[in-house]
């Protein structure tokens, strides 16, 4: 055995999530390996109508200057967040990644680590419990009600102890398309120990059909323990940019800004970022082709006979209408991309994505031929 063996870190020498296949395949791969001349990808919960033009426009104009080292800081960033949500909290307790993914990483550097423990919902996010045994942490996966809508708050506060520093809930939840009870949120946030800090993953927040949501900042208004993480991947289309945010009290913002490192967000994402808050006409537009292809998605899948789960995101989780790998496959087959709900929990289902009407109907028309209906 090599001596850089006792070099690696001992906590990670089992650690293999096999991500690759956990991340699912691109466009790219998935048509050359099933010799598909057009896919509809309907697997990764993005933006059918694309980027919103005035960021493709921002990212254009800067690119003569990418020989720079352009922004030492989000500075720019977190005043136009804070201008974005009416100065309800301040630039400084808003703190950028590349993704929500990266503002999870550092949480998880910041709270987590050897002996300590952090407890998440299931089915959710698979990522959350890859960041919290990255670091060395026991991860705790309590499911949610078998209705998969409802904590089971029973089973959150009997887990919680003296090690447990966070604990993540998406909501709304990725893959079942649910949103958890504003009350339950509430127990959750008024009965959680101090030293917990609860995290409230909303990046589906745009395609949210529910006016009594319960919204982190009103609970950081309050001065509450919770962190709310938000992304550029999904509502605004940006997917391949990386670029995502937290927002939290001023104590909990100032313990992640410490160990954030100058120039972490590249150029092109940040004008990118800038312009798109700015384009509410791309936001209203994407809520409406969303919303629309929802009804249309429900209503086929009331008249082919499959259950699937009311959805305040962009995408549906429905049961499968047959072997789960084996119905992806045929789809794929079908040029259409979707995901297996399993990998995020969901057993015996599928999410699709809702794509632009042409995708939606590909997705019904091979669904239907799978199952003998046409
Ligand atoms: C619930 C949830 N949180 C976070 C992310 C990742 O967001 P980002 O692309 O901003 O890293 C995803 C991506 O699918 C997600 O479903």
């Amino acid at each position: 055995m090599s001596v850089l063996s006792s070099t690696f870190k001992e906590h990670l020498k089992n650690f293999n999530l096999d991500l690759g296949q956990k991340a699912g395949i691109t466009r790219k791969s998935a048509q050359s390996k099933y010799g598909l001349e057009r896919l509809h990808k309907m697997s990764s919960n993005e933006n059918p109508l694309g980027p919103s033009p005035k960021a493709m426009e921002a990212i254009r104009a800067a690119i003569p200057f990418i020989h720079e080292y352009g922004f030492k800081s989000d500075h720019d960033f977190i005043h136009a967040l804070a201008m974005h949500f009416d100065h309800r909290l301040a630039p400084d307790q808003y703190i950028t990644g590349n993704g929500a993914l990266e503002v999870l990483e550092l949480l998880a550097q910041t709270f987590l680590g050897p002996g300590l423990e952090c407890i998440c919902s299931t089915p959710s996010f698979h990522i959350y419990e890859m960041f919290g045994q990255v670091t060395g942490s026991v991860v705790k996966s309590i499911p949610l009600k078998p209705n998969y809508i409802d904590l089971d708050l029973d089973a959150i506060f009997r887990a919680i102890n003296d090690k447990t520093r966070l604990i993540i809930i998406n909501n709304p939840n990725n893959p079942i398309g649910s949103v958890i009870p504003k009350s339950q949120i509430d127990i959750l946030v008024d009965n959680v120990p101090d030293h917990v800090i609860i995290v409230h993953d909303e990046v589906y927040f745009h395609f949210l059909a529910e006016e009594n949501f319960s919204w982190a900042m009103d609970y950081i208004e309050q001065g509450r323990h919770v962190v709310g993480l938000h992304s550029f991947s999904k509502g605004f289309g940006m997917a391949g940019i990386r670029l995502g945010y937290g927002f939290s009290t001023p104590e909990i913002s100032r313990y992640l800004r410490k160990t954030v490192r100058p120039f972490k967000i590249n150029t092109l994402s940040m004008v990118a970022g800038l312009a798109a808050l700015k384009d509410t006409d791309h936001i209203k537009k994407s809520q409406r082709v969303i919303s629309e292809g929802k009804a249309y998605l429900n209503a086929q899948f009331d008249e082919m006979g499959i259950k699937y789960y009311p959805s305040h995101t962009n995408f549906i989780l429905f049961r499968s209408p047959g072997p789960v790998k084996e119905v992806i496959e045929y789809l794929m087959l079908h040029g259409v991309m979707v995901r297996s709900g399993e990998i995020n929990g969901a057993r015996g289902c599928i999410r699709v994505t809702i794509g632009l009407p042409d995708a939606n109907e590909a997705f019904v028309q091979a669904c239907k031929h799978y199952m003998k209906l046409d």
